[in-house]
């Protein structure tokens, strides 16, 4: 049976003070490990893309989490998938661009040849906390003149205001939480 709502808030746990004190931590984990779960999250995103996002071209995945739902939901559009990494992990010609996030610094990398100029991608990521992950990888895409329209991702943290207006456009779906 199809689920209409989403997921269940209790199925994504919290661990405190990781990975460093004062991080609470929300794991995903379960989400992948019920199928339930997991279909009912890649179908609310495939409406949400086919309703507010038309003609998108490829779905663009942040490394490492990015990459468990991205492939899924560009096989339900039927375009294309593409990873954007920390730094060091890329073959070949590739564009880069620093950030901090809740709990560190990163860079994060794409092959030059993985968008192309004028092309219209989704960017999708696990959790939305500071921004700062989502706002590098938007930069990132306007280095490469790819056209962004619009952002997913399975958990935001609220209270961090990481969707305010000088970051990201990103686009939340009705589950998230705090
Ligand atoms: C986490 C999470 C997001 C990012 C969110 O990934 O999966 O990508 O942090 O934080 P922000 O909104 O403050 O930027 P992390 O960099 O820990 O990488 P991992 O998925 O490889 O563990
Ligand atoms: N969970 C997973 N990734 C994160 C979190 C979190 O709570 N905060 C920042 N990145």
């Amino acid at each position: 049976e199809k689920r209409e709502a989403g997921i269940n808030r209790s199925e994504i746990r919290a661990f405190t003070d990781f990975p460093s004190k004062g991080i609470v931590f929300r794991d995903i984990c379960p989400i992948l490990k019920d199928p339930e779960a997991l279909a009912a999250i890649i179908d609310l995103f495939e409406e949400r893309v086919r309703e507010t996002c038309p003609g998108v071209e490829l779905v663009v995945g942040l490394d490492a989490r990015g990459f468990l739902f991205g492939p899924l939901l560009a096989q339900r559009l039927r375009v294309g998938f593409v990873l954007v990494r920390k730094k060091g992990k890329l073959p070949g010609p590739t564009a880069s661009v620093a950030y901090t996030l809740e709990y560190g610094q990163a860079e994060a990398e794409i092959q030059e040849d993985a968008v192309e100029a004028g092309q219209k991608v989704v960017i999708i990521d696990d959790l939305l906390a500071t921004g700062g992950t989502l706002y590098a990888t938007c930069e990132l895409m306007k280095k490469q003149k790819a056209k962004v329209l619009g952002c997913l991702v399975v958990i935001e943290l609220k209270d961090l205001k990481g969707a305010g207006p000088n970051r990201t456009r990103v686009r939340v779906l009705p589950w998230s939480s705090t």
